[in-house]
This record gives C-alpha cells, sequence and structure tokens, in this order.
C-alpha cells in the first residue's frame, strides 16, 4: 500500500506527447526569422515556459526584438500549434497513461495537473482526459515557472492533500527539481542522462507499480 494520497501529472510528455507540436510551431517562427532550429534546439523547450521558449529561440539566431513584436511573435506561435492540438484525440495519450490514472482512482489517491502549458484544456478535452482530473493548475494559474515548486503546491493545495504525501511524474528536469522544491516524491519519466535527480525513474508509465511507491 502506497503511503501517498495525492498524485500530480506533468502534461506535455508525461500524459501525451505534444513535444512534436511545440517543434512544428515554433519552427515555423524560426524560419520565419531565418533562426536555424533543430529538433535537437526543440530539447531545450521541454519543460519551459513560453516565454522561456522563446528567449531560447531567438539566442539561437542572436535576435533582439521589442516587448511588443515577442508578445506577437508567442501569440502567433501559439496560433499554430492550438491548431495542431485541436486535432488530437485519444489515440495521443501515452502508454501506460489511462491505466495509472484508473488504478489510482480505484485506490482513492486524488490526481491534479501540474502543468506549465496555458492550452491543457484543450488537449485534455481532445483526449478525453478531463474527468480523471480532481483539480487542475496550469500555465494560467501560476506567476513562476518551474523549477518553482508553486505549480504543484497549488495543486496538492486544491487536492487538499498535504505536500509530503504527494507524488508528481514529470519528463522535463525543471519539473523534477520543481517537485523536489514543494517536498513531494519526484517520478522522472525519461532517462537517468536527462533526470538524474528524480526519486525514481522510468521509461514509460506503463512501468508504474503503485504497491512500490
Ligand atoms: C510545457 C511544455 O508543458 O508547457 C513547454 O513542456 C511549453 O514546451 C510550456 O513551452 C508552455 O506551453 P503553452 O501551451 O502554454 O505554450
Ligand atoms: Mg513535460
Amino acid at each position: 500500500m502506497t503511503n501517498y494520497h495525492g498524485a500530480i501529472f506533468d502534461l506535455d510528455g508525461v500524459l501525451v506527447d505534444t513535444a512534436r507540436y511545440h517543434y512544428l510551431a515554433w519552427k515555423q517562427l524560426a524560419e520565419q526569422l531565418t533562426i536555424p532550429f533543430s529538433a535537437e534546439d526543440n530539447e531545450r523547450l521541454k519543460g519551459v515556459s513560453r516565454v522561456k521558449s522563446l528567449d531560447i529561440l531567438l539566442s539561437l539566431g542572436n535576435k533582439h526584438y521589442t516587448e511588443k513584436e515577442r508578445e506577437h511573435f508567442m501569440e502567433q506561435k501559439n496560433k499554430v500549434y492550438v491548431h495542431y492540438i485541436e486535432q488530437m484525440d485519444e489515440t495521443e495519450i501515452l502508454p501506460g497513461v489511462v491505466e495509472l490514472l484508473k488504478q489510482l482512482k480505484h485506490k482513492n489517491i486524488k490526481i491534479a495537473l501540474g502543468s506549465a502549458s496555458k492550452n491543457s484544456g484543450i488537449i485534455l478535452k481532445k483526449t478525453g482526459l478531463r474527468h480523471y482530473f480532481d483539480a487542475i493548475v496550469d500555465g494560467n494559474d501560476v506567476s513562476r515557472a518551474k523549477p518553482d515548486p508553486e505549480v504543484f503546491l497549488l495543486g496538492a493545495k486544491k487536492l487538499g492533500i498535504p505536500a509530503g504525501q504527494c507524488m508528481v511524474f514529470e519528463d522535463a528536469k525543471a519539473g523534477i527539481a520543481a517537485a523536489k522544491h514543494a517536498g513531494m516524491l519526484a517520478i522522472g519519466v525519461g532517462t537517468k542522462s536527462n533526470l538524474p535527480n528524480a526519486d525514481r525513474l522510468v521509461e514509460s508509465l506503463e512501468e508504474i507499480e503503485l504497491s512500490e511507491l
């Protein structure tokens, strides 16, 4: 039996693989601004807020723009991204996700979303995952990006579960740091080289055994 009464999930890269849509949308902007941008560069944007992602992209091309231009670029990128995620359906849910959510429900463990994205509403709706969640915290609710623990602490608060009794599922380094800062069990979905500080590590949520946590 697990000692944890709350489970908080990152969205992008944990529940769904949206990194490729973020990539296609940033790539379109990069081409317009003649900035070289590869799939490898895109790795640096995972788990990072929209504003910070734009900073990284512009730094790759050593480009500088006004606040107003930057706002416009982010809006433009988001329009393209939203166009992609509006086509999503349940076939894009990552392996093991639905089984784990069902197991958690069965064990009466409360479930929250803790994502940096401002688009979590569309993704949860299109994939049919919304009904599993007791609380949603996303980029619209927080002012400090991961590795700040704000998103996860707010998730625990909304669930009414003490932080120390929550486990977090994350695929990004900044997210693992945020979970640890929050005093939660940080379960990394990825590899040892990507997530060296995770308390536990799985390659996919299919490997999770709740009784072992
Ligand atoms: C994170 C993604 O979940 O959300 C990042 O890993 C993304 O790549 C960030 O930049 C913000 O997402 P959005 O949908 O608000 O632009
Ligand atoms: Mg992620």
